[in-house]
Order: C-alpha cells, then sequence, then structure tokens
C-alpha cells in the first residue's frame, strides 16, 4: 500500500495545532506496520519575522530545486527537501513566494493561494519521486484542493489512474473561503464551481469534502455530530449526503513524546507504579510560574489556543469559584487578545495563585502536563483533542465536556466503582463545570482513591498503533470504492 499524505502541519517540524502532533506520528506508525508512506508539506522560511509556530528548521538536504509546477498562469518553481524523521521520508516544498513569510498560517485570498498551490505541487511532487500512490490522504483545508486538481485537471493522466483520495476533517470550522474570481488563476475551469461554492463565495473545505473518494474525522463521535446543524457549519446537508463515505477514526498519542517516564522537558520522571516523581514535577511548574509552593493545593490547569472552541468562556466564567477553593490556575495559550486580557487581570487580582504564559512553548506544554493535578477541557466542540489523552498518561486528571472526541475518549469517575478517568459534563455552562470541578476535588483530597483515579487514565492505552491499524483498513476500503466507482 503506497501512500502520500500532505499536511500543512508536521511535528517535529511545524506546529500550531493538534494537526502536527497527527501529521507527525500517523506516518510513522503506518511505515511500522509495513505501510509505504511519504509525508509532503511545505518548507516554511523568514522564520523570526513571526515567533510561535515554526518549530524546526532541520528539514534534511534538498533533493532538487527545479520542482516544475504549473500555477497562476505560469511555470513556478520549488525546491525540494526531505528528511527522514523515524522511518517515513518527509518531503518539504521550498518556494519563498508563498512560504518565505515566516508564518505557517496568514488569512484569506492569499492564503488560499497559498495552499492551492502547495497542493498542485504535491501532485507534481508525486509524480517525481514515482511510484503511483494508491491513496493520497489530505487533511483539512489547506489539502482540501487536491481531490479537486486529482478529478478536474489530473483526471486522466495515467499516473493518477488508481489513485484514491481519503480527506480528514480535524476542524470543520475552518473552511478556506476565497473569491471565485481565483479559480481560473489556480487552474481550475468553471465546471469545478458547484463542488466547492459556499453562499457565493469559494471553500476549499467544501472542495476536499465534495471530490474526495472517502472522509473521515478524528473521532467516531464527531463523525456523528457534523452530519447535525448544530456541529455541521452549514455543510451538514453536504455531509450528511456523503454519510456512507465517512468514517471516524479516532487520534492516537505518540508515546514516545508523551510518557512521563521518559519525557525529557519534565524535572523528574514517574509511572503508573511509581507516582513519586509528579510530586517534583508540580513543584518545578509552581517555581516556573513564580508561585508559592504549597504541594497539597490542587493545580487547575489549561494548554490551548485561546479561542472559543475550546470553552475559554466558561473556564472564564467559572475561575472565581476555582480560585475560591484555594486552588492554583496555570494557563499556557495564546489568541484572541481579550481572552489573555482577562486571564491577566485574574493572574494581577490573585497573583499568589494564578500563574499565565501567552505563547507557544513546546517544552513548558509538557511540564504543565506534568506538574499539574487538573485539566480544563470544557470545548464548545472538539473534534479530537489531544491534550486530554496526554492528561490521562501523565496522571493528571482531565474534567471535559463531552463533545467529540473528549466524549469519546474520557468516562466520568464514579466513587462507588472507582471506575471512570475524568469528570464529564455535557451542557454547556459553567455551572456543570464549577460542579465537576467540586465532585473531582472530594476525590482529590481523599489520596487513595485519588491514585486509583490517577491510575485508571495512565493505564489506558491511545497508541498510534491502533489508529494506524484502523486507518489502513481504511485505505483497502478506499482503493476499492476507488476501482468500482471511478473516482
Ligand atoms: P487543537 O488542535 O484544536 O488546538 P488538540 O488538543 O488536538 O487541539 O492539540 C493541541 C496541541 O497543541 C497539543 O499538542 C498541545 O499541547 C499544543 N498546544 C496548544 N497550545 C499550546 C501552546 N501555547 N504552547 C505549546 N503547545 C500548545
Ligand atoms: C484539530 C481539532 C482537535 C484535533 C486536532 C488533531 O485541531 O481542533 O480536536 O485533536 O485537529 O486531529
Amino acid at each position: 500500500m503506497r501512500i502520500i499524505l500532505a499536511s500543512s502541519e508536521v511535528v517535529p517540524y511545524s506546529k500550531t495545532g493538534g494537526l502536527g502532533d497527527v501529521a507527525g506520528a500517523l506516518p510513522q506508525a503506518l511505515s511500522r506496520i509495513g505501510c509505504d508512506v511519504a509525508v509532503i508539506t511545505p518548507r516554511y522560511t523568514g522564520y523570526g519575522k513571526r515567533s510561535g509556530d515554526v518549530v524546526s528548521h532541520e528539514t534534511g538536504e534538498m533533493i532538487f530545486d527545479d520542482l516544475r509546477v504549473p500555477f497562476a498562469g505560469a511555470m513556478k518553481y520549488a525546491a525540494v527537501w526531505r528528511d527522514y524523521a523515524d522511518g517515513a521520508p518527509v518531503y518539504f516544498i521550498d518556494n519563498a513566494e508563498y512560504f518565505g513569510h515566516g508564518y505557517i498560517y496568514g488569512s484569506g485570498n492569499f492564503d488560499a493561494e497559498r495552499f492551492a498551490f502547495f497542493s498542485r505541487a504535491v501532485l507534481e511532487l508525486a509524480k517525481r519521486i514515482g511510484g503511483s500512490p494508491d491513496v493520497i490522504h489530505c487533511n483539512d483545508w489547506q489539502t482540501g484542493f487536491i481531490p479537486a486538481y486529482l478529478r478536474n485537471v489530473y483526471w486522466n493522466d495515467p499516473f493518477f489512474a488508481r489513485t484514491a483520495t481519503l480527506f480528514t476533517i480535524h476542524n470543520l470550522a475552518y473552511q478556506g473561503f476565497f473569491e471565485k474570481d481565483l479559480l481560473p488563476k489556480f487552474g481550475f475551469d468553471w465546471q469545478v464551481y458547484d463542488g466547492m461554492e459556499f453562499h457565493n463565495a469559494v471553500s476549499s473545505m467544501k472542495a476536499g469534502l465534495h471530490f474526495s473518494t472517502a472522509l473521515s474525522t478524528v473521532s467516531p463521535k464527531y463523525a456523528e455530530e457534523i452530519q447535525t446543524a448544530e456541529f455541521g457549519n452549514k455543510l451538514d446537508p453536504l455531509l450528511r449526503w456523503r454519510g456512507g463515505d465517512l468514517l471516524g477514526i479516532l487520534n492516537g498519542v505518540d508515546y514516545n513524546e508523551w510518557n512521563p517516564a521518559t519525557d525529557k522537558h519534565l524535572a523528574a520522571h514517574y509511572s503508573a507504579d511509581n507516582l513519586e516523581g509528579k510530586l517534583a514535577c508540580k513543584r518545578d511548574l509552581l517555581e516556573k510560574y513564580h508561585l508559592p509552593i504549597d504541594l497539597d493545593k490542587p493545580v487547575v490547569a489549561i494548554v490551548t489556543r485561546l479561542t472559543s472552541q475550546k470553552g475559554i468562556d466558561l473556564t472564564r466564567e467559572a475561575i472565581w469559584r476555582i480560585l475560591e477553593t484555594g486552588a492554583y490556575f496555570i494557563l499556557l495559550g495564546s489568541g484572541a487578545e481579550s481572552y489573555e486580557n482577562y486571564f491577566q487581570h485574574v493572574r494581577e487580582t490573585v497573583p499568589k495563585q494564578v500563574g499565565v504564559y501567552f505563547g507557544f512553548n513546546t517544552a513548558l506544554s509538557h511540564q504543565v502536563e506534568a506538574g499539574a493535578d487538573l485539566f480544563l477541557m470544557p470545548s464548545s466542540y472538539e473534534p479530537c483533542g489531544l491534550n486530554q489523552m496526554y492528561s490521562l498518561k501523565y496522571g493528571t486528571v482531565p474534567i471535559v465536556r463531552g463533545v467529540g472526541g473528549l466524549d469519546d475518549t474520557i468516562t466520568n469517575f464514579e466513587r462507588t466503582t472507582e471506575r471512570g478517568n475524568g469528570y464529564k459534563f455535557y451542557e454547556y455552562s459553567a455551572d456543570r463545570l464549577a460542579e465537576k470541578f467540586y465532585e473531582s476535588l472530594m476525590v482529590y483530597y481523599d489520596r487513595d482513591m485519588w491514585r486509583k483515579l490517577q491510575r485508571n487514565g495512565m493505564r489506558e492505552d491511545f497508541s498510534w498503533e491502533r489508529a494506524a491499524h484502523n486507518y489502513l483498513n481504511a485505505y483497502h476500503k478506499i482503493v476499492g470504492a476507488r476501482l468500482a466507482r471511478g473516482w
């Protein structure tokens, strides 16, 4: 099975969120179970102009500097770099016009143009590397153009005669809108318009949903949710229509990166059998956030993009009730200025209990996972969510809202049965969040029961191996569908 996975972010090279984690780990897991898989991603340069999301510039060796990409009425060129992350090769498209601005994502028409170019370059590079792919696995709107090019521009290219596409939705809310007048510039003729049209503009997310052989999303629950008006971002009719081709495959965790027994970022190591080191991590975290050290008090944490998706409004409303109990509150995140200002104000009001860090910091994200006792994810929607799974492994008890992947991975702890790995509420309400926090506190101060709860989580296994097998099964089905249906 020959797979090409295209993604706008790939850890350890680039990351703004969970997509980078997935595109970094899944191909390696696929390669370990015998898939021939190559990853293609942009090479972002100009780093330093905007700090944050580009993680590393170590992108291996340049293998050629003359990839020809017909685009915008001309022949454009890109250099191609290659690195071997951990088995599967990662190829980088290097074009300064589109990717030399020091950021991963910008906005508007130019962003659509950047990723339309990238998508076309993926197909040209596939041909240059040779060996027709059975499946091109596309991820989110940035790669939604790929199925559209295959069906409308490369439809009679013998190289892709058997190639199927899987389009994975990581977040339906980001749809890659652009003005329809750009379609000819991107190399499409008007017949594609119906497949991409969205309220008089064009959406590359919709292009991916419409033109791909099959669809998937990153948890079974989100696969159901997006077929409803509440979670469907106005694309639910199309998703219901394609419901028979839509799979929900839960993401995994890269336990090489996220394991408190080996994590290189931690002050001490620990595991389910010996949790002692976690206390040293808690002390270290409080010191890092310049807070007084009282190891008996619970540390409640969030690590997140500060957007409404993440239920920041609920945290904001519930925070005083959390602080009233004497708990610490620690935040690592960046995003909307209004949220940053609010948490800065909370920090200034209760400086002995609250620590904030605004920015993107990978080492600190590991340290927070290890040093905290409770982790909040009261998301308004959550396609999968990785941090709750990281929290479980780190013995940090998640309090989540039961949406998407959060509902699929977290079960409420019951004191009578001692079953469950966290706390879960459903209604989008700060009262429900506060109630779950109080419920968790009763167990927190019962040390034996708390250990039990922590261990229930630490012993869960969300490794990528399971997910990789699910993807491999899906690829086989999709190849069959492609042959039967012709696209
Ligand atoms: P999403 O992709 O919607 O942001 P996920 O839970 O899938 O949510 O993944 C978020 C990833 O980004 C996690 O690996 C998390 O640790 C990381 N992350 C989020 N915010 C930051 C930050 N400010 N600094 C470092 N890592 C962060
Ligand atoms: C998106 C989603 C998140 C998911 C991640 C990786 O960013 O918001 O829930 O875990 O993609 O699939």
